[in-house]
């Protein structure tokens, strides 16, 4: 058996739902999710604004921005979160787990100099001294690409471009050698230029320190050639997953094959929102009986709108659709910026 046959995956969800204490009455945001990310590799999680990938995110490392309640096993490193105490729960992520989010300025203290930052992560989890603590954090800038990072160590988050913030983040994310890194839209704000010199830092780390990544986007376009699968949300639910390059040859679930045909190019601004996929996104307070993407899905028929869909699997494809896709009915080239 190889190595990698034997061990269990970093990160794995098993019919997790995630739920919003509002009033009057509770918003499910996330229904039974169920997916792992295997060692040393990359999961692309991607859907519309609202899908419910940040809640994803921030309910599995217990961040979310609102009072939730989380349901179904988070197995961290073969760890089920739901046994540990708060303390020893975010102490285990806390160096399992580095993260990157979308704007840099609300995770980075404007007033404190970026290597102190840094650092900080290091000497809460691993209780490096502080001169162990600054020679990693400096060797971690010159890392993600800093140049003079000894004189940069010592500025303030705002003397940086957004690319370089974004740098700087990575560089904290990575502070306690982290066997998972996620970055959450981490390049969306950026030009275009930068996503993709960003994304491919990515890349390059998440290949050389041997992590697993999860990248979460709404752009499709960044996924390809850059993740080994993919999840597909849609309304809180995962409609389609599976080994990147086989959904993208042949997706089977209608909302993919809208998002495929719907993908920003690499040439276009990253910020551009999926305006083709005509119609909204289901609401929470007012979510469908039966199929989550029925009232957009022009291959809706009456079953559709009544009976959600079960999960049906093709190997590691799995797709839920009464009707699902039967042939490539995607033609665009796809890029691989
Ligand atoms: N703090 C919050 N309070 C109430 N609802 C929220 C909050 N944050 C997110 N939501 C809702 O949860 C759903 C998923 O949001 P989110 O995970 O941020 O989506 P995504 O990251 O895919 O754009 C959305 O419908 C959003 O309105
Ligand atoms: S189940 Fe029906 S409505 Fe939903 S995606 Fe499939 S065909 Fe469309
Ligand atoms: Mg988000």
């Amino acid at each position: 058996m190889t190595e990698e046959t034997t061990q269990f995956p970093i990160l794995s969800c098993e019919g997790m739902s995630c739920t919003i204490a509002a009033r009057p009455a509770p918003l499910q945001v996330l229904h039974d999710i169920n997916f792992s990310v295997s060692r040393r590799k990359t999961l692309g999680i991607v859907g519309e604004s609202g899908a419910g990938k940040s809640m994803l995110i921030k309910s599995i490392m217990g961040i979310a921005p609102t009072p939730v309640r989380v349901e179904g096993r988070i197995l961290l490193d073969g760890i089920d979160l739901s046994t540990l105490k708060p303390k020893a729960r975010s102490q285990l992520i806390g160096r399992k787990v580095g993260i990157v989010f979308q704007n840099p300025m609300t995770s980075l203290n404007p007033f404190a100099s970026v290597g102190r930052q840094i650092e900080e992560a290091g000497r809460f989890h691993l209780d490096l001294t502080r001169t162990q603590a600054r020679e990693r954090a400096t060797e971690l800038l010159r890392v993600v690409g800093i140049a003079d990072a000894k004189d940069c160590y010592d500025y303030f988050p705002h003397q940086f471009s957004g690319g370089m913030k974004q740098r700087i983040m990575i560089a904290t994310a990575l502070m306690c050698r982290p066997d998972l890194l996620i970055a959450d839209e981490a390049t969306t704000a950026l030009d275009v230029t930068v996503q993709k010199e960003v994304l491919d830092l990515l890349q390059i780390l998440q290949e050389e320190r041997q992590m697993s990544m999860i990248l979460v986007s709404h752009n499709l376009g960044v996924m390809a050639g850059r993740t080994d699968h993919i999840l597909v949300l849609y309304g809180g639910h995962i409609v389609e997953t599976g080994p990147t390059a086989e959904v993208f040859r042949n997706p089977r679930h209608p909302y993919t094959g809208a998002l495929l045909s719907a993908m920003p190019r690499m040439d276009q601004p990253a910020h551009a929102r999926l305006e083709t996929i005509p119609g909204q996104p289901p609401s929470l307070s007012n979510q469908p009986r039966g199929c989550p993407f029925a009232p957009r899905c022009p291959s809706a028929q009456g079953l559709c709108h009544n009976d959600m869909p079960l999960m049906s699997r093709e190997g590691d494809h799995r797709f839920a659709c009464h009707f699902p896709l039967t042939e490539t009915s995607v033609s665009k080239e796809v890029s691989h910026g």
